[in-house]
């Protein structure tokens, strides 16, 4: 079992004003893959969201985070970018797969600009906002997920 973080990346959710469906949804299609050792909604701003990434893969030492919403082309849509300031090594195939089989669901897919990436022994993936979009992001990367966490050790 591997240790997994959720942070919701979201203006509402972190005023509590919307339900965060998606982070739930992570949590349901990995509960196979490892436990949910902690879970942020937190405001679409890059370094709020850099800070949470780095407290769960330095402080808590988690070898999963999964990101959801802010991959998209919105003004505050800034997931990615936090992502990329915090990570040592991208793991491109990730969000390939991602895109490429979302894809074949909806062409809005092209509009996620969602990255993965190690930092440290932490491996960070983004996913878009919506409990769709988590459920079929994830479902494409599943199936090499435990054999990539398992040689990061
Ligand atoms: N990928 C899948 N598999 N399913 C979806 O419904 N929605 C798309 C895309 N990726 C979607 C998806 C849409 S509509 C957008 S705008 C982008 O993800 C970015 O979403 P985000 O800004 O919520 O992260």
């Amino acid at each position: 079992m591997f240790s997994i973080g959720i942070i919701t990346a979201s203006d509402k959710g972190a005023r509590g004003e919307r339900e965060d469906l998606s982070g739930k949804a992570i949590a349901e299609v990995l509960a196979e893959l490892g436990e949910v050792k902690h879970y942020l909604i937190v405001p679409d701003e890059q370094s709020a969201l850099s800070e949470a990434m780095i407290q769960m893969a330095d402080d808590r030492k988690l070898d999963l985070i999964l990101t959801t919403g802010g991959t998209g082309l919105g003004p505050r849509d800034v997931t990615p970018e936090a992502t990329l300031a915090v990570i040592d090594r991208q793991v491109p195939g990730i969000p390939e797969v991602m895109r490429a089989k979302s894809l074949e669901k909806t062409s809005r897919a092209m509009l996620s600009r969602a990255v993965s990436g190690l930092r440290g022994r932490t491996l960070i993936i983004n996913l878009p906002g919506s409990p769709k979009g988590v459920r079929e992001c994830l479902e494409a990367v599943l199936p090499a997920l435990e054999h990539g966490l398992s040689i990061m050790k």
